[in-house]
């Protein structure tokens, strides 16, 4: 049955890992990888992480069957969390997924079942995995301009002239905060006509947010999301708890469906019940209840708080600093989008040949299409990445 199968390509972030850990030169700059990192290269587990562990195996729980919507109180949570004081609220439904990626799916899934003629748009760029996720339902995706690569910021004139011509049939996926891979959001102003072109022309905002927090703080970083709660009847998010909560391998997200009644959003959840009971039935319970336990408790709520705005700083001073280096090596202001960018990632743009440069010359391993995972990086890589990058003319 399985001799016809071909050799795969291998996924080129995983295979970067591979040749990066192969690498003995000491000096190597590992930027690939979306993951945070401390100071120490480490991708550390939280403090209000382990201590909710520790409350948990106290409690001495149960490990048997949770049920296919998953941890409630954790839905519940996780719901607060994003839509807090708006009117999206009490006409929202929430169902626990495996990570973000297993809501994109059962979002896509769910698209897919009920308007099987449904065209996702995605950014240009996206996150890696928008397309393939969303064309695995059986949907079809085309994409909308996003970012202007002279400028390194959002072509936001484009991309609504683009959303100002969809109608019903179409679904626009957007990134809540922190864009992958390009680091550039939208202003405001952006949301509010997206807002009022969702509500003229019809079409589904679809919002992916897995780096609520990682931008300007947890409230901050829904403030574009909360413009769409407080004024569109109808749509959906994807949210994660990889990077917020530094739960990457437990696998912890959620899939929320706003419609214009609660009896309309719960039957939706309730398909998509359907639907993951034939692929993976229900999600992991661990990172759910871990999260469920720091948000419902003030002292662990406040820890987590604290972590994740140590983290914001340590990135923000990179970007900083990347800033600052960059100026007095080129005597310019041309790498100051470092500044401007928000969450982990920044697109450079530079050209494959930059990219093979850095990592043969300077054992700096950059991802295709240029994106630098700043909270990668610790302050004393910060000279040797800018003078690479001048050196090679990038
Ligand atoms: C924009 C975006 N959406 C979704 C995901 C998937 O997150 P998870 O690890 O929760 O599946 C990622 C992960 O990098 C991402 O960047």
């Amino acid at each position: 049955m399985f001799q016809a199968i071909p050799t795969p390509k291998g996924d080129p972030i995983l295979s970067l890992i591979t040749e990066f850990r192969n690498d003995p030169r000491d000096q190597k700059i590992d930027l690939g990888i979306g993951v945070y990192k401390d100071d120490h290269g480490i991708t550390p587990v939280m403090q209000a992480v382990t201590l909710a562990e520790q409350v948990l195996l106290n409690a001495n729980g149960t490990k048997s069957y949770q049920g296919l919507t998953g941890d409630e109180q954790y839905n519940e949570s996780i719901t607060q969390l994003l839509l807090s004081g708006t009117s999206a609220l009490d006409r929202c439904a929430t169902l626990q997924t495996p990570g973000a990626s297993g809501a994109l799916r059962m979002l896509a899934d769910l698209i897919a079942d009920t308007a099987p003629n449904s065209t996702v748009w995605i950014s240009n760029p996206s996150y890696v995995n928008h397309r393939p996720i969303m064309e695995k339902a059986g949907l079809t995706v085309k994409e909308y301009s996003y970012l202007d690569a002279q400028t390194k910021a959002v072509d936001e004139d484009a991309m609504l002239a683009q959303f100002a011509a969809l109608g019903s049939n179409d679904v626009v996926l957007l990134h809540g905060c922190c864009h992958n891979p390009s680091g550039a959001d939208m202003s405001l102003e952006a949301w509010q006509k997206i807002a009022e072109l969702a509500n003229k022309q019809g079409f589904l905002p679809f919002i992916d947010i897995a780096y609520q927090g990682l931008g300007d703080g947890l409230e901050e970083d829904t403030k574009g999301l909360h413009i769409i709660a407080n004024q569109v009847d109808e749509f959906v998010i994807s949210t994660s708890c990889s990077k917020n909560f530094g739960l990457y391998r437990e696998r912890t997200g959620a899939a929320l469906i706003v419609s214009n009644t609660l009896t309309a959003a719960m039957n939706s959840r309730a398909k998509m019940c359907e639907l993951a009971r034939g692929s993976y039935s229900m999600p992991p319970a661990h990172g759910a209840a871990v999260v469920d336990t720091i948000l419902r408790d003030d002292n662990l709520n406040a820890i987590w708080r604290k972590e994740l705005t140590a983290m914001n700083t340590r990135v923000n001073g990179l970007r900083a600093a990347l800033v600052q280096e960059f100026q007095a090596a080129t005597q310019s202001n041309r790498f100051d989008y470092f500044g401007e960018h928000k969450g982990m990632f920044t697109l450079t743009c530079i050209s494959n040949e930059h990219i093979a440069q850095l990592k043969e010359q300077f054992g700096i391993y950059i991802v295709g299409g240029g994106r630098i995972n700043v909270a990668g990086l610790n302050q004393s890589q910060v000279k040797p990445l800018v003078e690479a990058f001048v050196s090679i003319g990038a």
